[in-house]
């Protein structure tokens, strides 16, 4: 089976969650192909297109591909071949552009002809939009909130023509309504549903066991976790910001009828103790909030300090973790207006005993970096793992 994942602004970030999710799964993907803001993968079993996109934060849509070939392949399936599943005699249809070389045309006129054989009162309706990349680029033909027709095809171009049609796209409002529904919100410290998901995601716990936020904030790392079904434990110095977290998982738990528990605890991550904790997704406070690009000093001692705070957090829960046990977490990434400075990740490895974590494909390799082009103080996004010596 293949499938299309279409990322959004960062897709080296959505690959490396998909993989980590796949690894968790144990579903068996390869990658086959890749454009700007879209995958392929290969699996040998079909995969629940629906409940995946729900558990993913970097990806917008998931879709089948129905026939791969050159374009006359593809003229000749949709002439031969079921293109529509609906029911209704009277749809609308659209179709997302993979396939920058053209082809779409080709493929557009098959299907009017098909839908006019058929004697079906299907129109088409052009996707227009947009996605800035975080690299400036500005990929067209695919906005960054899909919305879905009665059946939205795709056509990408690899060495083949790929034709297939979307069979999940991301609920945005839902989104937006966790995020700007839940009793409790601090604009100025926020991480986003979708980054706290890709967080969980690459800590690769599962259901039923518990995963720790030693930063945790008002707690929306906590709340994507618990929203999965996963038990949370979250820390954090600051009381008003756990009676906060308190609040919001509480109203995740009654809005997803989830049954995980959870636990939060007013104190210091670099003296806390805890025991059994199968992973940890979180955000560490990235240093003083920046009006202006730092000169490359001001940069060096922020990521000095940064890097002591980890140590010693870290050195104190790497014994309350059990063995498989990821550790995901974001880190300053400084834009000094000449360069953007990270953290010193092997000074963190070198003091903890942990080790940077591989995926199985080997790539993306962390840390994978998340930042907006005039963004200051970006995200370099770490996963690390205990040695198997420690
Ligand atoms: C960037 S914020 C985390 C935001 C969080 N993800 C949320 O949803 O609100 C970092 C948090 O770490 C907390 N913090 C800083 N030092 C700490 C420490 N040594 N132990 C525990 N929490 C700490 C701060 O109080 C702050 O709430």
């Amino acid at each position: 089976m293949q499938y299309l994942f279409v990322t959004g602004r960062n897709p080296e970030l959505a690959l490396a969650e998909a993989l980590s999710l796949f690894e968790k799964m144990d579903i068996d993907v390869t990658l086959s192909a890749s454009k700007t803001n879209a995958f392929i993968f290969n699996t040998r079993k079909g995969i629940d297109t629906k409940k995946i996109l729900t558990l993913l934060g970097g990806t917008i849509a998931i879709g089948k591909i129905l026939c791969t070939g050159d374009l006359s392949e593809i003229e000749n399936f949709i002439e031969t071949e079921e293109v529509y599943f609906g029911q209704k005699n009277n749809f609308l249809y659209s179709c997302l552009d993979f396939a920058d070389e053209g082809g779409l045309n080709t493929v557009l006129d098959a299907l009017k002809q098909k839908f006019r054989a058929e004697k079906t009162k299907a129109r088409f309706k052009s996707i227009r939009g947009t996605i800035l990349m975080q690299t400036g680029d500005v990929v067209e033909g695919t906005p960054s909130k899909i919305s879905a027709t009665d059946i939205t095809y795709f056509l990408f171009k690899d060495k083949n023509y790929s034709l297939g049609f979307i069979e999940a796209f991301s609920d945005s409002k839902e989104m937006e309504a966790r995020d700007m529904g839940k009793p409790v919100r601090r604009e100025h410290l926020a991480i986003s549903p979708r980054l706290s998901k890709i967080l969980v995601n690459l800590s690769q716990t599962k259901q039923g066991q518990t995963l720790l936020d030693p930063f945790c904030g008002i707690g929306v790392i906590l709340q994507e976790a618990i929203a999965q079904g996963i038990n949370v434990v979250g820390v954090d110095i600051n009381s008003t910001a756990t009676d906060g977290a308190k609040k919001n998982i509480e109203w995740t738990k009654n809005k997803y009828r989830a049954k995980a528990t959870f636990k939060i605890l007013v104190a210091d991550s670099r003296k806390v103790s805890l025991q059994n904790i199968d992973g940890i997704a979180t955000e560490p406070s990235l240093g003083t909030l920046l009006k202006k690009n730092p000169h490359k000093k001001v940069a060096i001692q922020m990521q000095e300090r940064f890097e002591n705070l980890m140590i010693q957090v870290l050195n104190n829960l790497k014994n309350s973790l059990t063995p498989q046990a990821k550790i995901a977490f974001t880190a300053p990434y400084i834009n000094t207006g000449k360069s953007r400075l990270g953290c010193n990740i092997q000074k963190i490895c070198n003091a903890t005993g942990l080790q940077v974590h591989t995926l199985k494909s080997k790539t993306p390799k962390f840390p994978v970096c998340d930042f907006r082009p005039n963004q200051i103080v970006g995200r370099d996004i770490f996963v690390l793992k205990k040695n198997k010596r420690n």
